[in-house]
């Protein structure tokens, strides 16, 4: 796959622009006919700052000589109005005064932190998640810092896989929808106003396909299953305008991300006409030299610029170089000057030529961070976030006669667990823990008594006898389990993901008191909880919410707010099934149900069905659909179909049900997924009210990648299903699509 495109081409893309681009590719010329080649060099090196021991980048004298010698184009993780300022005093200082631009990973929040991306995955709810980002920018871009490292919009089929927190799960449809709603939401009205910033989408491509979900593992993977699953979500991202991607740490197919010209200049420069820049993973285009692609860095540095990495964060191969490469032939100038310029576009576009401090405002951060306007954001993203799992009994919502609550678990009373993997560390963070959420939420009415248990991986159970003392005294358990922050993200692969520890032996001992039980799990990833989920009668999923954690839980639980979360991944019965996913290919011995083994695609110990499937969530309400109608059962190409139904409330509250609709393609040129999720919407009815629900369906929405991996839909016959869940159809008809 080792593609190269001509550098005409490349030129020629740079060159394409609108008016007011053009005014700006005239400034970028005349920047770049004053520079050195090792200030064109200079400009592709990004260094982080030493936020750690040794203190702010300013006491790194290194770094500071070679920002002032024009060395360094970028910086992450130097952050704040007053630090971003003095590190850029120093870059004009150099010859060229070419301001630098800060990045950081805005993951899930700023200052404020938001719940994981994987949580805010399961409100389905567009515009709170664009919101979420908005607010996140907003706060970003006051302290200095122009670009965040997010989203990652990698589709990922594997709970093992530890950075499946970070992204919007495992459907291509959502995610898309989900990559495109956060990239406008921190770039705002656009680059250049001072509550923008960059977006990146992260990481090009198929790292969320990495082998048995161990974390920088090679990918293997169909052209097929690239475009149709993998690819969608980063063209949803260059559609929303993103101004930079950034590639990943594994291999493809045998060639590593960061050196495939394939992944970079055909695809996303060629065919998507892609003008941002290309940031390398961390240390990425060294890494070639592990992989066995490159022999050391200058061949790494070669094979990265040839293959469209535009920026080398941290591994410091191209300073020291692509001059070299130049002098000896092996790498054009241009090729340099087109990722130079890509960079100083982005430079221009923020507005920094005009005044590089002009993000660098301590009165205007003081004035956007953590502001109560932002708190409240959160906490309605984190109360959009939670799934509601089981609720027999009506359990839930908790009754407000209940006198004594008893809070069970190692994450009880956490607070910095509940701000996940990705998130900035604050001084004085004022995070809410669910016991301080639930506290606030009863005053002094109720009494809430705790006990923690045991601790997250303990294998000790000599706190259960107190938990169980205290369970006893209370007219309902609330028990928080799950994981610790630390448990899932960047290289936290578990190849067991089971709630760890003997988290679930304790519930088996509170349960046993014959108390009414709710139990809240805490994770950056679905785990595996089967006798909880068998015996339990209430259940609630609340991943890791962030700031105000405790407060959403609390609400939730109260039915001050009706959760309407679902799921945007798989939950499996065990890891033997994984990869596990709603939207797999039919085979041609297909299980009947999970009962059905012999000579079937089945397990001979288990059944093929999760534990719960993608799209299930319960509100506190209950939904019914029924009258489906569909304007046209025969539609030629150029026509659409309409599609109705209606919804109506049919419990005793109000609440959101987010409707799905799933698609199969019943013969094509290419076996299809069984189903595929193709349009949702989320819709707000009051206890008893109806709704008619309408979904168009055209030829966009029945197309996919054919035998020769072009976008077509073919004639034939298709199935309709709309549900509340992937394996919970409540509604379906067939059409056929005309030649
Ligand atoms: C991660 C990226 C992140 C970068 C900078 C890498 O290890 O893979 O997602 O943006 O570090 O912190």
């Amino acid at each position: 796959m080792k593609r190269y495109i001509p550098l005409a081409l490349i030129l020629g893309i740079s060159l394409s622009a609108s008016a007011q681009d053009k005014k700006i590719e005239k400034k970028i010329d005349s920047v770049l006919k004053l520079m050195t080649l090792d200030e064109k060099i200079g400009q592709l090196n990004q260094y982080t700052g030493d936020r750690d021991a040794t203190g702010p980048i300013t006491n790194n004298p290194n770094k500071l000589k070679d920002i002032r010698d024009g060395k360094l184009g970028s910086m992450l993780n130097v952050r704040g109005a007053k630090e971003t300022r003095e590190v850029q005093e120093v870059a004009m200082q150099s010859r060229m005064k070419i301001p630098l631009i800060f990045g950081l990973d805005v993951i899930h929040g700023y200052r404020v932190t938001f719940p994981i991306p994987l949580a805010e995955a399961a409100s389905w709810d567009m515009a709170e998640i664009e919101n979420g980002a908005r607010v996140a920018a907003r706060e970003t871009a006051a302290s200095g810092v122009h670009w965040t490292f997010a989203p990652m919009v990698d589709i990922a089929r594997d709970p093992r896989w530890g950075r499946v927190m970070e992204g919007a799960g495992e459907d291509t449809y959502l995610g898309s929808k989900i990559a495109f709603a956060r990239v406008k939401g921190f770039q705002g009205k656009g680059l250049g106003n001072l509550d923008a910033v960059m977006a990146c989408a992260k990481h090009f491509a198929a790292y969320g396909a990495a082998i048995a979900g161990r974390d920088y593992n090679a990918v293997d993977m169909s052209e097929h299953t690239l475009w149709e699953t993998y690819l969608p979500p980063f063209k949803a991202a260059v559609d929303a305008g993103a101004a930079t991607f950034m590639n990943s740490f594994n291999t493809l197919n045998g060639i590593p991300a960061t050196g495939n010209s394939y992944l970079q200049r055909d695809i996303l420069k060629g065919q998507w006409k892609y003008q941002g820049f290309v940031v390398s993973d961390w240390g990425s285009i060294g890494e070639m030299i592990a992989h066995g692609y490159a022999k050391d860095k200058e061949q790494a540095a070669e094979l990265a610029i040839k293959a469209g990495s535009d920026m080398d964060m941290e591994s410091r191969s191209y300073l020291p170089s692509l001059a070299k490469l130049v002098a000896d032939k092996k790498v054009p100038v241009a090729l340099i000057d087109d990722a130079v310029r890509r960079i100083l576009r982005k430079k221009f576009e923020l507005g920094l030529f005009d005044d590089p401090y002009r993000f660098s405002n301590v009165a205007r951060q003081e004035k956007e961070i953590n502001s109560a306007e932002n708190r409240k954001a959160s906490l309605t993203m984190a109360e959009k976030s939670i799934v509601l799992l089981k609720n027999e009994k009506e359990v839930l919502p908790l009754s407000k006669n209940f006198k004594k609550i008893a809070v069970i678990g190692p994450l009880g009373k956490s607070e910095k667990d509940m701000q996940g993997f990705w998130s900035i560390a604050w001084d004085k963070d004022n995070l809410v823990s669910l016991y301080q959420g639930l506290k606030n939420k009863v005053g002094n009415q109720t009494e809430l008594l705790y006990a923690k248990g045991c601790e997250l991986s303990d294998s000790s159970k000599t706190g259960f006898a107190e938990a169980v003392e205290v369970a006893k005294q209370a007219d309902v358990v609330v028990m928080a389990v799950g994981e610790a922050f630390d448990m899932s993200g960047e290289a936290k692969s578990r190849a067991n993901i089971h709630i760890p520890g003997v988290q679930e032996d304790l519930i088996k001992a509170v349960q046993a008191t014959g108390k009414p039980v709710v139990v809240l799990v805490m994770a950056g990833r679905p785990l595996i909880f089967n006798w909880t989920a068998d015996n339990v009668p209430a259940i609630m999923y609340t991943w890791w919410l962030g700031s105000e954690a405790g407060n959403a839980m609390a609400n939730v639980l109260y039915g001050d707010y009706n959760p309407s979360g679902k799921l945007p991944m798989t939950f499996p019965r065990d890891e033997g099934q994984i990869p596990l996913y709603y939207n797999y290919l039919s085979t041609g011995r297909p299980a009947k149900n999970d009962k059905d083994t012999r000579y079937r695609s089945a397990y001979l110990d288990m059944p093929n069905s999760p534990k719960f499937a993608f799209g299930y969530g319960l509100s506190y309400t209950t939904f019914d659909y029924s009258g489906l109608t569909l304007s046209k059962t025969q539609i030629k190409p150029d026509e659409k179909i309409t599609v109705s139904f209606t919804l109506k409330n049919t419990g005793k509250y109000a609440g959101e049900e987010v409707v799905q609709l799933y698609l199969q393609d019943k013969f094509a040129s290419v076996v299809r997924p069984v189903k595929e999720l193709k349009d949702f919407q989320k819709v707000m009815l009051k206890a008893g009210e109806s709704k008619t629900i309408t979904f168009n369906i055209d030829k966009e929405k029945l197309s996919f990648y054919n035998q020769q991996l072009k976008w077509a839909a073919e004639a034939g016959d298709f199935k309709l299903m709309i549900g509340t869940a992937s394996n919970n159809i409540k509604l379906e008809k067939d059409f056929t699509l005309l030649n």
